[in-house]
């Protein structure tokens, strides 16, 4: 099991960098973020938020396949955008409704080197744009109005201090 950083730690906010050795030690790895991902109850996980600086991601949502993105690229999205309440591993106990795309197309590579394109929509688009949110240094409580954003952290302070 990995731990989980949280708001706060640098590696979330740097930008990771691109995976070029796909390898046994790669797909290990892989596998401990989805054990990290299913403890935590989560349905995705960044390798920066495991302390890991490098551009991939697990997904676990119902009804679908786990999921690997590796050097993923979101390559057209919806302009129609969708509303759901999102929270973070990273930021545990802190929700707050965030409009994005509600259809994307991404591109990646899964974990024995193959691309892949993928269209998705509903839960699964949610997913795959917060988590490549990861690897671009941000969290979703950046993209929420400032006022909102506040009320959002500083419950997630209060409750971090009880
Ligand atoms: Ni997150």
């Amino acid at each position: 099991m990995f731990d989980i950083y949280t708001i706060g730690a640098e590696v979330l906010r740097a930008k990771a960098e691109a995976v070029t050795d796909f390898d046994d030690a790669l797909r290990a790895t892989l596998q401990t973020m989805f054990d990290t991902m299913q403890w935590g109850h989560g349905i995705g996980l960044a390798a920066p938020q495991v302390g890991i600086g490098q551009r991939f991601f697990v997904t676990s949502i119902d009804d679908d396949k786990p999921r690997v993105f590796i050097n993923p690229e979101i390559v057209l999205t919806s302009p129609e955008l969708s509303s759901y309440e999102e929270g973070c591993l990273s930021i545990p106990g802190a929700y707050a409704k965030l409009d994005r795309p509600g259809l994307i197309k991404v591109q990646a590579w899964n974990e024995k080197g193959r691309p892949f394109t993928l269209e998705a929509e509903g839960l699964l688009a949610r997913v795959i744009q917060h988590e490549l949110d990861h690897l671009n240094g941000v969290l979703f409580t950046d993209r929420l109005p400032e006022r909102i954003r506040e009320r959002v952290l500083t419950q997630y302070e209060k409750r971090m201090r009880a």
